[in-house]
């Protein structure tokens, strides 16, 4: 068990280790037992953390913030419209002077080609631990919850269990590539068999679905892509875990318009119960949220017997308050 994380970045799922994460849940666990036991838990007492927004959120403010009361510290909300990065702060500012304000700077900062490098350029100035709450290639904190999540409702081992990581059709706005990214890197090292499926103009980044391949590759799992127009029903069959939710076109084309028109192409990629069907009839849905309610996925589905995207999103608080319990303290 690896338990000395004191003052590392979390900004690509890979950073920690198998044995890291492994602590991180055991934490996590341990924190949400105490919370249901109403035993306080003041491991941050006097610690501050930063949230540094350029995009917005309901889930990673919500869990960032009440994680940092409970565990007896205070989180910031930073709005990035109401600082002066638009009037000059520099990535390097950022990480120079918030790392002295603060003991843990959290960033969520999803452009395209832009976000994660934002992040890393802050982390190169920061003393103080850098979070990614959400980047243009990265989502690791809700993948830390939907492991913790799995874990619970699969037990914790998964060796020959296949979890679906697919594309859904969204019409509210073109959705990042970095939770599938970030699940399709992680899954694999807890031995689940992955099976990765989109129209084919929906392909995600070849390093990152290289790396996951190679994790596949060591830890003996299984690694399946099914890029075809009709893909889902085939993707879906016999698999233990669903998680089916959209993202852009980006590696096709950085014209919005046109991201639009291919993606209304392809309405059909819905998470129904014929779709759940296929699966195994214990098969979880998972979906980080928000989702397009009867577009992404019918109401039928996320409300119905076989959804966990409650306990999904529960789960962001624990995983987050063991990271931060961990590297901050
Ligand atoms: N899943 C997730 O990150 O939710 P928010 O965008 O609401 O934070």
């Amino acid at each position: 068990m690896q338990t000395y994380l004191h003052g590392r970045d979390l900004i690509g799922d890979l950073d920690f280790s198998k044995e890291e994460v492994e602590t991180v849940l055991d934490v996590a666990f341990d924190l949400k037992r105490k919370r249901a036991l109403n035993e306080p838990h003041p491991i941050l007492r006097d610690k501050t953390l930063a949230m540094l927004f350029f995009f917005s959120s309901t889930r990673t403010r919500g869990s960032f913030e009440a994680g940092m009361a409970q565990l007896g510290g205070h989180a910031a909300f930073i709005d990035s419209d109401t600082t002066q990065i638009a009037h000059g702060d520099t990535a390097k500012e950022i990480g120079e002077i918030f790392g002295r304000y603060f003991d843990g700077i959290a960033i969520r900062q999803c452009d395209w080609k832009f976000g994660n490098a934002y992040i890393n350029e802050v982390a190169k100035y920061s003393r103080a631990p850098i979070l990614n709450m959400q980047c243009d290639i990265y989502h690791p904190f809700q993948c830390l919850a939907d492991l913790m999540t799995i874990f619970e409702k699969k037990g914790r081992d998964l060796r020959k269990k296949k979890i679906v990581v697919s594309w859904a059709y969204a019409a509210s706005y073109l959705k990042p590539i970095s939770v599938p990214q970030s699940l399709i890197l992680q899954m694999p090292r807890f031995g689940m068999d992955v099976t990765l499926a989109y129209p084919p103009e929906f392909k995600l980044m070849p390093d990152i679905v290289a790396q996951a391949q190679a994790q596949a590759k060591k830890f003996g799992t299984a690694f399946e892509i099914v890029a075809d127009k009709n893909g889902m029903e085939k993707a879906f069959k016999d698999a233990d875990v669903i998680y089916a939710k959209s993202w852009g076109p980006l590696l096709t084309t950085d014209d919005k318009n046109e991201g639009k028109k291919i993606q209304d192409s392809y309405k059909h990629w819905i998470t129904d119960e014929a779709k759940m069907k296929l699966a195994k009839p214990d098969a979880i849905y998972m979906h980080p949220l928000p989702a397009d309610r009867n577009i992404e996925v019918t109401d039928d589905v996320i409300d119905g017997a076989q959804s966990v995207v409650y306990d999904e999103a529960e789960n962001r608080l624990h995983a987050q308050k063991a990271v931060m319990a961990l590297t901050m303290s």
